[in-house]
């Protein structure tokens, strides 16, 4: 039987992007339905509400999301609605592919997996202003929430994920040094987790800032990385700079019961409606979400079709070094498909 997801078009270049990827998807073989829902702006335009009701609706009920990028407005107006997903659906675990797509970048064969903590950290916004002698902003103090529970199945997530696609190690990067409760926490619970696993799966710790220099140097000495929110946001930035930016990085966000698989990169306004962005971070995380729903074999045809449609410079889209705009990439990809 099909399985029904929710789509969630999004803004700016998000339809297009959308639209490319549901074509792939059909032409994969991929058993899926689709029920297409508002959010972000396009929610504040027709329904007048970011986030609305019937879309999450959509998403507990199908338990899975295929999200678009969406507009978050600067300064005023509604807060991030896709950390307003991830906090509504509990999805905390951020699992953040780095693998090497378009070739003669930086580095050939690259293939990591960052598994971020999603849902803790400094992230959890308790922060406050501290007046001092008349200034109400003299200081300011931000509080990193790590608990074991969190710590605990964010570090099991990361082992059973090695597991589960025969990856040999994980590593934890932690400041242990330095914040000794905080990271502390997470460096022992991790290390705890690591014995459950032990003949299965490799284990080391590093620490951070030596692990963002390591992965510029020697990216091919890491396999699964598991880290605290803020390391992971940062990280995951430094390891699709790897592989050639946020156009071809997809992300899953998964939770217990709920998981959503979105583009990492954002609307890209200076783009939208002109027909040219990429579909590959969508597509990506679209076969992501196959592997999810049990259905690996559509989604091996499309990384492999993915994979030849990019490594070909005629048929690449433009921010890869192409000439082909969305519609061409697209036929190009379900071509090779057939
Ligand atoms: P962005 O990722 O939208 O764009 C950065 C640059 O990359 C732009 O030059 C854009 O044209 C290019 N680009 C991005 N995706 C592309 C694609 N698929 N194909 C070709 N070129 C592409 O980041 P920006 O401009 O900082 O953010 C724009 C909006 O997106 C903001 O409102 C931001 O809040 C939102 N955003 C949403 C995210 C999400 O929904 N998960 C993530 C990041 C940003
Ligand atoms: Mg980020």
């Amino acid at each position: 039987m099909a399985k029904t997801i929710t789509v969630i078009p999004g803004d700016g270049i998000g339809p297009e992007v959308t639209e490319a990827t549901l074509e792939i998807l059909d032409a994969s073989g991929a058993d899926l339905e689709y029920e297409t829902h508002l959010a972000g702006v396009a929610g504040v335009e027709q329904l007048k509400n970011p986030i609305p009701d019937e879309t999450l609706e959509s998403i507990r009920r199908n338990a899975v999301c295929l999200k678009g990028p969406l507009t978050t407005p600067v300064g005023t107006g509604f807060r991030s609605i896709n950390v307003a997903i991830r906090k509504e659906f509990d999805l905390y675990a951020n699992v953040r592919p780095a693998l090497t797509m378009v070739p003669g970048g930086r580095y050939e064969d690259i293939d990591l997996v960052l598994i971020r903590e999603n849902t803790e950290g400094l992230y959890v916004g308790v922060e406050h202003y501290i007046g001092l002698e008349g200034d109400p902003r003299a200081a300011a103090e931000s509080v990193m929430i790590i608990t074991r529970f969190g710590a605990e199945r964010i570090v099991r997530y990361a082992f059973e994920y090695a597991k589960a696609n025969g990856r040999k190690k994980v590593t934890l990067a932690h400041k242990a040094n330095i914040l000794k409760y905080t990271q502390g926490l997470f460096l022992d619970v991790g290390r705890e987790v690591a014995k459950e696993f032990e003949g299965e799966v490799e284990f080391e710790d590093r620490i951070i800032d030596a692990t963002a220099m390591h992965l510029v140097t020697n990216p091919y000495d890491f396999d699964v990385l598991v880290m605290e929110n803020m390391f992971g946001d940062i990280l995951s930035d430094l390891m699709a700079g790897l592989v050639g930016g946020l156009g071809l990085a997809p992300a899953g966000n998964i939770g217990k019961d709920t998981a959503m698989f979105e583009a990492v990169h954002g609307s890209a306004p200076d783009i939208a409606g002109k027909g040219v962005a990429n579909p590959t971070s969508l597509t990506l995380s679209a076969a992501m979400l196959l592997d999810h729903v049990g259905q690996p074999e559509p989604a091996g045809r499309i990384r492999k079709a993915l994979h030849g449609a990019l490594a070909d410079p005629e048929t690449r889209t433009g921010d890869v070094g192409g000439r082909a705009n969305t519609q061409d990439f697209t036929q190009t990809v379900i071509r090779l498909m057939e």
